[in-house]
């Protein structure tokens, strides 16, 4: 029996989800019960495109005793009531990272999905990138030896906040929407929880220049608690030329090797007239066609999201949540990231060094 998901939120990156679900009806795992989308012009282009009832508000779409499962695509800072009602209504839930911009809205969330007993899941897809699966992998075998520092960069083109995003890029940050990612990849890489932030925030060309009250930039250091320290560089204003949406790198280096990784160029360029050079991270998502015809999407951006489906089938035949732990980014590592995130918000405010609790 497929299971039934509904989508809260069908924006930009919504329809990733959307497509998720619809391609894993054909293979009997999942079907794409409702959406909840509170714009009109965005609900009548779902129910043109998918053919699915659209609700206004979620609370009517989680009433919904056949739906099993939920996903939380809003703007980040509105994750957290809808969460809380969605497990309430007894649903398994996917949150789009971050999972909170607060402390204690994670602590809310994670709580509400444990008592209802339902699994809380955040969809922090880095970790499904074959490169970031080899090299965790080879990390916990040991074979970098101890990880004693590392560096990130995640850099979006200026128009996400100037033109995508410009509703809620104020109530985000580089790092929320882009640091996120990477605070999430480095503790699962190297198993160890942030123990304390530093951290510097530029403002000026995106207030100034666009009228768009948010960070430029956020670059943050932060001390593991296994003694390890990474750098995160981010930013959203990167020129409208460069050849992608996302710029993006991780490297590490341990006592017995270094690794890096270019996750915006792996290897594939090209360069068009009407679009100039141009990068693809076929990784991400990438379409193709099924035996029957029908456009299907696979990568780390849909593997991610499909998932979670996949764990909440396994729950409906009986496998426990607790069996699952450790095998898809929970509630919790939601809770450790949002703590990174809230202290490098706090260290740039106040210019100190931030311990985390
Ligand atoms: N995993 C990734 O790589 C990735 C990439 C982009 C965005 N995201 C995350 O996905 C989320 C959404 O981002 P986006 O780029 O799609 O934003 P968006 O602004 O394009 O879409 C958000 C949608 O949510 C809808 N919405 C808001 N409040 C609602 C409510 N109460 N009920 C129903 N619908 C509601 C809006 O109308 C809009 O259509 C964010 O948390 C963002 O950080 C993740």
């Amino acid at each position: 029996m497929p299971i039934k998901v509904g989508v809260v939120g069908a924006g930009i990156f919504g329809v990733n989800h959307l497509n998720a679900f619809r391609q894993l009806s054909y293979l009997g795992v999942a079907e794409l019960g409702a959406v909840a989308e509170i714009n009109d012009e965005r609900a009548k282009w779902v129910e043109a495109n998918y053919g699915c009832p659209v609700y206004r508000d979620y609370n009517e779409m989680f009433a919904d005793k056949s739906i099993d499962a939920v996903t939380v695509v809003t703007p980040d800072h509105l994750h957290r009531p809808i969460t809380v009602a969605a497990a309430e209504a007894g649903k398994h839930v996917l949150v789009e990272k971050p999972l909170d911009v607060t402390v204690e809205g994670c602590r809310a969330m994670v709580d509400a999905a444990k008592k209802a007993n339902v699994l809380l899941q955040v969809d922090f897809h880095k970790r499904y990138d074959p490169e970031h699966m080899a090299m965790e992998r080879r990390v916990a075998a040991g074979e970098l030896g101890k990880v004693l520092y590392g560096s990130v960069c995640m850099e979006d083109r200026i128009e996400v906040p100037s033109e995508w995003l410009t509703a809620w890029a104020p109530s985000s940050s580089p790092a929320w929407f882009l640091g996120t990612h990477f605070y999430d990849l480095v503790r699962w890489i190297i198993k160890s929880n942030a123990k304390t932030v530093y951290a510097k925030g530029h403002k000026g060309l995106l207030r100034d220049e666009y009228n768009v009250d948010t960070w430029d930039a956020i670059n943050a250091t932060v001390e593991f608690e296994n003694g390890a320290v990474f750098t995160f560089a981010t930013s959203w204003i990167l020129p409208k030329s460069f050849e992608a949406i996302v710029n993006q790198e991780i490297r590490l280096v341990g006592v017995k090797g270094v690794w890096e990784i270019d996750t915006q160029y792996r290897g594939s360029r090209s360069c068009m007239v009407d679009e100039g050079m141009r990068t693809w991270n076929n990784n991400f998502t990438r379409e193709s066609v099924d035996k029957q015809g029908r456009t299907i999407y696979k990568g780390y951006g849909i593997e991610s999201i499909e998932d979670f489906a996949y764990n909440v089938q396994a729950i409906k035949n009986g496998v426990t949540i607790e069996s699952l732990q450790g095998t898809y980014p929970s509630g919790e590592d939601g809770l450790e990231v949002t703590k990174i995130g809230v202290a490098v918000h706090e260290s740039v405010k106040t210019g100190s060094v931030i311990e985390l609790m």
